[in-house]
């Protein structure tokens, strides 16, 4: 079968090439799925470039940890899917409930493949079956990015409410899903983002609060302004370290801050005082387990939620799916079929 693997030395994408493997057979609890999309996240830009943290691929990888395809067969003893059952599979293998379980990986960085192959095999428990409504494309948007999302907004801390307000930044994959989120929620959402024309279409999907973050380096103080001094109640914090301290100023009382990315850098220092005198919230977010893939997916279903997919490459231009991402042209997901 083709897959796509990075090879074990080097870095950036001349490590991606394309190889064939043997068909993988399903052993007992595990299912066959026929991939048919697969979907990227910043993650595996640093995947590629060697700088995701975690242990050293000892061998060729197989990327990308967000797929979706039909079930084709079962080992023995599986009992939540059967051979024509469409999936998408869990970002975190094994965490399907509570905390995560030891030893938990995720697909598609060392140690564990991921999905950018015809075939792959995954357990039972890491698959959600996905609304018939939903393109395998769409379907394949939603592991990392769409779960990461609604965590941070529904499940870390206190859900966001009608009547809140939420601050995503930038018009990448998880931004925009929790803009769609925070919507759907009955929220008004702030976004930022470098790009006027970006904003535009962020105002399409709801956002009412649009702040260039090149134009306005203050944007914090653009929101607010725009709150008229309150802040707001949730932020969905992709930027970290280099944009951190504004979403301290950001929040209002009471308010969340999800820390989730490191788009504006990994290191530096961000005093947590401004959260102590507003009674404010910093949540570590990872991804989420499938419980939440779930719970996201019936309320997708229930609000006509549908993934916003920037762009979609065809399996043989698997690497100007990478270089579309690294440019940063996205708003939303891109996405490979298979
Ligand atoms: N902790 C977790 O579980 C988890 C899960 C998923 C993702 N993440 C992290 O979250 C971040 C976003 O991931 P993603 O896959 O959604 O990324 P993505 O789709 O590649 O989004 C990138 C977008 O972010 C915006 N951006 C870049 N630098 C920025 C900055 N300094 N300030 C504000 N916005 C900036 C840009 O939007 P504009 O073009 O509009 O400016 C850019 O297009 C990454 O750091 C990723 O590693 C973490």
């Amino acid at each position: 079968m083709k897959v796509y693997e990075l090879a074990a030395g080097g870095d950036g994408l001349d490590r991606l090439r394309r190889a064939d493997r043997p068909m993988p057979v399903p052993g007992r609890g595990q299912a066959l799925i026929r991939v048919r999309a697969a979907s990227l996240n910043f993650r595996d830009l640093a995947v590629v470039q060697g700088v995701y943290p975690g242990p050293p691929a000892t061998g060729n990888l197989i990327p990308l940890s967000d797929g979706a395809g039909e079930v084709v067969a079962v080992g023995d003893g599986v009992t939540r899917v059967q051979p024509g059952d469409r999936v998408a599979a869990t970002f975190f293998q094994t965490w399907a409930d509570g905390p995560p379980p030891p030893g938990c990986v995720a697909l598609g960085a060392a140690p564990a493949d991921g999905v950018l192959a015809e075939h792959v095999v995954l357990h039972e428990d890491g698959l959600v079956h996905i609304p018939q409504e939903f393109s395998f494309e769409e379907a394949a948007a939603l592991p990392c990015a769409a779960v990461t999302a609604w965590n941070a907004l529904m499940a870390a801390g206190k859900p966001v409410r009608p009547g809140a307000s939420v601050l995503v930044l930038g018009t990448g994959g998880v931004s925009i899903f929790a803009l769609q989120f925070a919507r759907a929620a009955g929220a008004r959402v702030f976004a930022t983002s470098s790009s006027d024309e970006k904003l535009a279409r962020a105002q399409r999907l709801g956002a009412s609060g649009l702040i260039n973050y090149r134009t306005t380096p203050d944007w914090e103080q653009e929101v607010l302004r725009l709150t008229g001094g309150r802040g707001v109640d949730a932020v969905v914090e992709v930027g970290g370290a280099g944009t951190l301290a504004k979403s301290f100023q950001a929040v209002g009382f009471g308010g969340k801050v999800a820390l989730i990315g490191v788009l504006a850098g990994r290191s530096g220092d961000t005093s947590p005082h401004p959260l102590m005198f507003k009674a404010a919230s910093l949540h570590g977010i990872f991804v989420g387990n499938r419980r939440m893939f779930e719970d996201m997916l019936q309320a997708m279903t229930v609000n006509a939620i549908r993934p916003v997919v920037d762009k979609v490459f065809g399996f043989d231009d698997a690497a100007d799916a990478y270089r579309h991402l690294m440019a940063g042209r996205h708003f939303g997901k891109v996405v490979i079929t298979l």
